[in-house]
């Protein structure tokens, strides 16, 4: 590895949120302060309230001064959002809606990418049988983020004195090309298959989105291109994840399929995820939630959060090497055989807490970077 240093500075803004959020990122900034101490990255960060803690202090989800922070940075790193203590508010109040979906909203993040990866030293954890696990699974699953049935016109009428609740499923011709368009590129830098989700046998904004998809896909002659059912596709998942290269899908059928390929590698806490818009801003996330069950005990995961920050400095930052030495030391750690609670099989095994998953993930880090400075 060459030892050129980048001088580019960046300006992030760190929302740890809720639940296990403030822990888990306090491991991902330790990852950063490293980084920038070997002046591998010229990282600032300020931090925001966000989600229930800031609906305690300040009385909304999103404060104005959290957005103001976001929109000065070049990357959000975000913990998560929501718990038990805010569900009793009105929906379009709930941290989950009025924190994360309005910046997804207000950012134009317009696609989801979440990849999954089964190491086979943790096919253990799998709850898939051992000869569908031993084939392995490494995919990447890209969700449409500010479409769909998410943002569509939502509403109440009344009917045979009966009050119905509606929400609608639109897409627009480019709203599906510019999703498409990245997960061709993505496909490209992989294993150069996409397999396309919808209900095209049902609805009507499916069937456009097969036709755009596919138009698309000619575009891309180097690259396989496939359509399934969402139906079908999460019961192909099951049967044989390594099938499976880009899944790309829309906003609905995103969410629900992408908690099922983390589930299949055994531990929410594993994965990240990364939301993108049109230039090079992203927001950075954990796919696993608040998880208030673990709050505070020094037991969560800090993986996901780590890996996360990896993609912000690969998709927001442009610093593919800082993304590497992150992403090999978490790698070399779990081949080790070192697990956070979520990661045991049997009950005895030995595990270790969110502080020491961090420091030991560090100390990786600092033996890439020492040998390449
Ligand atoms: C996710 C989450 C969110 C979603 C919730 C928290 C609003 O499940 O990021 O997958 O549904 O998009
Ligand atoms: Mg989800």
């Amino acid at each position: 590895m060459s030892s050129q240093k980048i001088l580019e500075k960046h300006k992030i803004c760190i929302l740890p949120g809720d639940g296990i959020g403030p822990e888990v990122m306090d491991q991902a900034k330790r990852v950063i302060d490293l980084l920038n101490t070997f002046e591998r990255s010229h990282i600032s960060y300020t931090s925001g309230l966000v989600g229930g803690h800031a609906i305690d202090e300040l009385g909304e989800a999103l404060p104005k001064e959290t957005l103001r922070l976001c929109e000065e940075s070049d990357a959000i790193l975000f913990g998560s959002v929501g718990g038990e203590k805010w569900d009793h508010l009105a929906p379009e109040k709930r941290p989950e809606r009025a924190a994360l979906l309005k910046l997804r909203g207000h950012f134009k993040l317009y696609a989801n990418l979440r990849p999954s990866f089964l190491l086979k030293e943790l096919k253990n954890i799998s709850p898939l049988r051992g000869e569908i696990v031993e084939e392995g699974m490494d995919l990447l699953c890209i969700r449409e983020l500010t479409g769909g049935l998410y943002f569509g016109e939502k509403g109440t009428y009344s009917k045979n004195d009966s009050i119905y609740h509606f929400d609608t499923m639109a897409y627009s011709r480019p709203e599906i090309e510019r999703v498409t368009h990245l997960a061709f590129s993505e496909a490209r830098k992989r294993k150069k298959k996409v397999t396309s989700i919808d209900k095209a046998n049902v609805l009507d904004t499916m069937v456009l989105w097969r036709e755009v998809v596919s138009e698309i896909a000619k575009e891309y002659p180097d690259v396989e291109c496939e359509h399934l059912y969402v139906d079908n596709a999460a019961m192909q998942l099951i049967l044989r994840p390594s099938q499976f290269d880009v899944l790309l899908c829309p906003n609905m059928f995103g969410d629900i399929l992408s908690d099922e390929c983390a589930v299949i590698c055994g531990s929410m806490g594993l994965l990240p995820s990364a939301s993108l818009g049109m230039d090079s801003f992203g927001l950075y996330e954990p796919a696993g939630g608040s998880a208030p069950s673990l709050t505070g005990k020094n037991m969560a995961n800090p993986i996901s959060q780590i890996l996360s920050t990896a993609l912000m400095y690969r998709y927001s930052l442009g610093n593919e090497k800082a993304a590497e030495v992150i992403e090999s030391s978490v790698t070399s750690v779990l081949k080790e055989g070192v697990k956070t609670k979520d990661l045991i099989y049997s009950e005895g095994e030995d595990f270790v807490s969110t502080e020491e998953m961090g420091s030991l993930i560090l100390k990786k880090c600092e033996r890439l970077l020492k040998g390449d400075s």
